[in-house]
């Protein structure tokens, strides 16, 4: 349960609500958070909800979740923890910037030196960056004051030193966002459970409903993005 909607209903709301649409993906991206109980049996439950999509699940680890148990179940295909993946011209980059028992995040040295390499080594290709924690200010001085990636300037220039990323996106802050740096997309997905008031300098729910994004990596190396709210 969070704030008294259950966190599995919702979510199985958004997987159906996928799976019975017309468009389908050719994978997905989890950015963080999936479990909060630390369970085995939450990322059981998680692998078989998402499993009924049968594409590519891309998992990054969240504060709340233990990267350690979640290496564990969520690695075989079509699961995959972290890493990178190609699809056609387009690059995935999925960080791991959890520091345990805490809710703000880092990147640590050697995930800012696979980030280079994979750059390095994907040159010709568009690159997305997928993480948890915010490495831009959101606005919120609450989610600003520690909460976010704290090394965001070491990531900042780590991306700036290569002309191939395109975009840069995370969960962490149960809100939908768009923004732009240096020509690259950053962006923001909303919680498929509750959401919380964007723009407010103290903890506030939003009453917003779950929800979910499509992004659309164009051969070109734009990227179409649209945020779907249940409801
Ligand atoms: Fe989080």
């Amino acid at each position: 349960m969070m704030r008294g909607l259950n966190t599995y209903d919702s979510f199985r709301s958004i997987i159906d609500r996928v799976s019975t649409g017309k468009r389908k993906p050719d994978a997905v991206i989890a950015t963080g958070d999936l479990v909060q109980d630390e369970t085995r049996k939450g990322y059981e439950r998680f692998r078989g909800l998402v499993g009924e999509l049968n594409v590519p699940v891309h998992c990054i680890p969240g504060n709340h979740d233990s990267p350690r148990i979640m290496a564990e179940i969520l690695n075989e295909p079509p699961f995959q923890f972290c890493g990178s993946a190609i699809y056609q011209n387009w690059c995935l980059i999925m960080l791991n910037s959890v520091v345990r028992w805490d809710d703000g995040g880092q990147l640590e040295a050697s995930q800012l030196e696979i980030l280079d390499q994979t750059l390095n080594a994907n040159k010709s290709q568009h690159a997305l960056i997928c993480m948890h924690h915010h490495p831009i200010p959101m606005g919120s001085a609450w989610m600003d004051g520690g909460l976010g990636l704290r090394n965001s300037d070491e990531f900042l220039k780590v991306i700036d030193q290569h002309d191939n990323v395109r975009g840069v996106a995370w969960g962490h802050v149960h809100q939908a966002s768009d923004r732009e740096r240096n020509g690259v997309a950053l962006f923001s997905t909303p919680s498929t459970c509750a959401q919380f008031l964007p723009n407010s300098d103290v903890f506030m729910m939003d009453t917003r409903p779950p929800g979910y994004r499509w992004v659309n990596l164009m051969p070109d190396g734009s990227i179409e993005t649209e945020v779907v709210w249940l409801t």
